[in-house]
């Protein structure tokens, strides 16, 4: 097992560190920047259905449907086509209004969670078409699917998924690139663009790695926190709600994700001295708004630790830490703004002594509703 480690003491932190070469895995051989060329096999088929879909629906459980949330953004974003998430486990027995042209897109990292193969054959039968995201090859929910495109994240073999996060991510923003340019809401220039932020992506993260040893600085320091809120925008509004389902999963302390604006709505109550809260507060659209809710924070004596850009002055002005990121196409931020937030999960857990890879109660498949 530890030959398997590949030299790190978990499988969580090796997959983390995987991730520039899973996501370079997923991008091989469908994305070539260059030449302006984006290939995806599994949609060859079915791209007439995707084109003419009046509406997405995107299906999962746990991290993936945390992807899910990020594609909605992209779908909508890059293709202007109505975009619904969904929990499968609500989806299945919620009769929804489900029609022929939909489309409908499963994500699942091991393909064999039963509430996701439960909502693919009800929107099956009501004649949508099911388009499944997954990592396991040959796995129920590939099967189960019309068509499909693997993640090719590799094994992940720690319960609380990281690297197939990303990957789900980077094979929903191709179909969402692909999507665009193929309806025309996307330019062209706008369309090259994407492909290079996309292509530039691994390298990225591969410099948040470096970021390794700092965030296990502010992990000691946050150790022995009760509560910790999460608060991000827009595309890193999903980000959020991972970054506190990641703690809650293998530390145990409890953690809340929620949208930076809704914070006056409830969890700004639950702030003082005793309460770190993590911003995800990169120069995108929504700075300012997330530098004033900072400033909220800030003045109710909360701990702030922000994921900035790189060189940032104003957050590094009034957080308590931050962790620099380096500049990122917002539409695709998410896989590099979650790194930082898996190792800070990563390292409290293992300062708390608690067991990273098979955390208490939880399975890495749930083939049980
Ligand atoms: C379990 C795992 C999670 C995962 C979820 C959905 O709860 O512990 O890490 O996100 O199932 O699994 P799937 O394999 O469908 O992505």
């Amino acid at each position: 097992e530890s030959i398997e480690k590949g030299g790190y003491e978990h499988f969580m932190l090796k997959e983390i560190h995987e991730q520039p070469r899973s996501i370079a895995d997923c991008l091989r051989g469908r994305l070539d920047a260059e030449n302006q060329r984006l290939v995806l096999g599994g949609l060859r088929e079915h791209m007439a259905t995707f084109q003419n879909a009046k509406r997405i629906i995107l299906t999962a459980c746990g991290t993936s449907w945390h992807a899910g949330l990020v594609a909605e953004y992209l779908f909508e974003e890059f293709a202007r086509i109505p975009t619904e998430v969904e929990y499968a486990s609500e989806f299945r027995y919620r009769n929804p209004v489900i029609h022929t042209g939909d489309f409908v897109i499963a994500i699942s990292q091991s393909g064999e969670t039963a509430d996701t193969l439960a909502a693919i054959e009800m929107a099956k039968s009501k004649g949508a078409t099911i388009f499944g995201v997954c990592n396991v090859v040959g796995a129920s929910i590939p099967r189960a699917t019309h068509a499909g495109s693997y993640t090719h994240a590799g094994p992940e073999i720690g319960v609380a998924s990281t690297k197939a996060f990303t990957a789900q991510i980077t094979v929903l923003g191709m179909m969402a690139i692909k999507l665009g340019y193929a309806l025309g809401t996307l330019s062209g220039s706008r369309y090259r663009e994407l492909l290079l932020a996309l292509q530039a992506i691994p390298q990225k993260v591969e410099k948040v790695l470096g970021l390794n040893e700092k965030v296990k600085e502010i992990a000691e320091v946050y150790q022995g926190a009760r509560n910790f809120l999460y608060l991000g925008r827009g595309y890193n509004f999903p980000v959020a709600l991972e970054g506190a389902l990641k703690l809650k999963e293998i530390s145990y302390i409890h953690a809340e994700g929620y949208p930076a604006a809704e914070m006056k709505h409830g969890p700004i109550a639950l702030i003082d001295a005793e309460m770190p809260v993590v911003f995800i507060a990169i120069q995108d659209s929504s700075y300012e708004k997330v530098v004033s809710n900072i400033q909220e924070v800030k003045a109710r004596k909360g701990k702030v630790i922000a994921i900035v850009t790189e060189g940032d002055e104003q957050v590094r002005s009034m957080a308590d830490h931050v962790i620099e990121i380096p500049p990122v196409e917002e539409a695709f931020s998410p896989l590099v703004a979650v790194v930082p937030l898996q190792l800070l999960a990563y390292h409290i857990a293992v300062l708390r002594g608690c067991d990273v890879d098979q955390p208490r109660n939880l399975a890495k498949s749930v083939t049980v509703e």
